[in-house]
């Protein structure tokens, strides 16, 4: 519906436009909406450097600005959007969204790109936040749209340093551009549902690669909010979140080396070991590598404790901008704030906590940027080594009021994942709760009687499991048969039928 009210909106604005007088400025159509999750965007994107043409349709430049404009931002100050085609250089006008013209000509970096976006913001976190939206934009395209005829097959994109620092020349932009991304047309690149997270000591869940809302559904309703349920987040929902800032991904980079979520300069991957989960047992780190290999041609998914204890009342009072009732804090670091690649990837991991968060139906917040003071209280509630240095804080947990159920016509649960039979004497059943809520979890012979209680409780949205060990109510092993596990939440009731050999 809030979608529906969007597209709407922008399409009346559009229409009340005054006509153009001089090619002066163009109005762009609203966003369409495509039939891949933001999950399935963040596992299958990388970058092409080179190769591509120039034929990609208006829409996708539509869509890119759109969604940029909705990223979070980093900076209290302006963030410009502006756009080199083979015809001008463009301001995005965001209120109107229209592309007015800045400079007429052709200014590309690169002659064969479709379009390149320069962001012009005083700080690189603000600048990543934004292209990471506008990257997982464009790659929407590769996926078909609903209900339009847009084809734009083969979308491709690239973070350019060297587009950055050439736009930053020539573009005469009022603030420094801090990234480019450069948009063009390759050989068709199907999405990729293969996850490659799999974690060695089975510390994390094995995070899902495809995911419940579209891209733009979750783009549309990027909200923050600072005040929190006491509810915690489910340990699925954390290995979610993980993942999605900077989980690594089926494919490999120029240098061969396993790819992220997210781009990284030469693929030197700044923020590896330096992102934290700060929860109510422990502080941990996330590791996408292989533990006591220093190589990012491994990949893992795991986290290592590395101090016991609830440090959440330090954390908070290292800043008074941290909210203070969120039950799980995200303290993405970098190895020195001046340098700027590794304060873009940030950003990139910002967005990636956000949008995830959302798209799991859970409130977050970004605290960024930090101020010296801050940073240096953080790293001492956290006892962060020499080169952790915190670029932002992300808070997140379910919403003190979780609004009214919009979609009542969403089923409340399904079941997202489980055996057929119970192996290895334990059966585990992963589910996703689209609103939270109290939730039952029971177990039934086929004659419908009700054999064992597994959960009774309030949980929050997103993923979430249940373990059974296939016993009943008074831990007695239960016979060979086929049994019924039910999960009941919000009027909707998901079975799931499994075996005891
Ligand atoms: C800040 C930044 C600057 C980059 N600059 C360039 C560049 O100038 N030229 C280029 O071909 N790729 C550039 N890249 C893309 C990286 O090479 C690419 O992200 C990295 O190899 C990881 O591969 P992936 O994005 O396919 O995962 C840049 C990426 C980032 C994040």
């Amino acid at each position: 519906m809030l979608w529906l009210m969007l597209v709407v909106g922008l399409s009346i604005r559009a229409a009340s436009l005054p006509p153009p007088t001089a090619a002066a400025y163009e109005s762009l159509p609203g966003p369409v909406r495509h039939a891949c999750s933001f999950e399935q965007l963040a596992n299958s994107r990388y970058s092409v450097h080179s190769g591509f043409d120039d034929s990609l349709p208006r829409q996708v430049l539509a869509n890119v600005l759109w969604a940029m404009s909705r990223a979070p931002r980093a900076d209290s100050g302006d963030r410009d959007l502006y756009v080199a085609t083979a015809d001008n250089v463009y301001r995005f006008d965001q209120s109107q969204s229209r592309l007015i013209v800045h400079l007429p000509g052709d200014h590309r970096y690169n002659s064969s790109s479709a379009f390149e976006v320069g962001v012009a913001t005083e700080r690189p976190e603000d600048a990543g936040m934004a292209i990471q939206a506008g990257l997982l934009a464009g790659a929407a395209f590769n996926e078909k749209a609903c209900g339009t005829g847009v084809e734009g097959r083969g979308v491709v994109s690239c973070p350019m340093q060297w587009a950055a620092d050439h736009a930053d020349a020539d573009w005469k932009p009022e603030q420094t551009i801090q990234m480019v991304n450069v948009y063009g047309r390759a050989g068709c690149t199907p999405l990729d549902t293969l996850c490659a997270a799999r974690s060695s000591d089975s510390s994390l869940m094995l995070p899902h690669v495809v995911g419940p809302d579209t891209f733009e559904a979750v783009m549309a309703d990027l909200g923050q909010d600072t005040r929190f349920s006491s509810v915690g987040l489910s340990d699925e929902n954390v290995s979610q979140l993980l993942w999605a800032a900077y989980g690594v991904t089926p494919h490999l980079t120029f240098n061969r080396r396993q790819g992220l979520t997210v781009p990284s300069a030469m693929a030197s991957y700044f923020l590896t070991d330096r992102i934290y989960v700060v929860g109510q047992y422990d502080v941990s780190g996330y590791r996408n590598r292989l533990a006591g290999e220093a190589s990012a041609a491994t990949r893992d998914h795991r986290i290592e404790r590395t101090i016991p204890g609830d440090r959440r009342p330090q954390l908070r009072a290292a800043s008074d901008r941290i909210p203070g009732s969120a039950p799980v804090y995200f303290v993405v670091c970098v190895p020195d704030t001046a340098q700027a690649a590794a304060m873009m990837e940030a950003g990139f991991a910002g967005f990636q906590l956000l949008a995830q968060a959302r798209a799991l139906g859970l409130a977050g917040s970004l605290v960024a940027p930090l101020d010296r003071a801050e940073r240096e209280a953080i790293a001492m509630a956290l006892e962060l080594p020499d080169g952790h240095v915190p670029a932002l804080v992300f808070a997140c947990g379910e919403a003190e009021r979780v609004a009214a159920a919009a979609d009542l016509d969403n089923a409340a649960v399904t079941i997202v994942r489980a055996q057929p039979a119970i192996r290895r004497g334990e059966l585990r059943v992963e589910y996703l709760l689209n609103r939270a809520g109290a939730v039952r979890v029971e177990v039934f012979d086929m004659l419908g009687r009700p054999v064992r209680l597994l959960l009774n409780e309030q949980q929050t949205s997103g993923y979430h499991a249940v373990v059974w060990d296939g016993t009943d109510h008074d831990g007695a092993r239960l016979k060979r048969g086929t049994y019924l596990i039910v999960v009941i939440s919000g009027g909707t009731v998901a079975r799931h039928k499994v075996d005891i050999g």
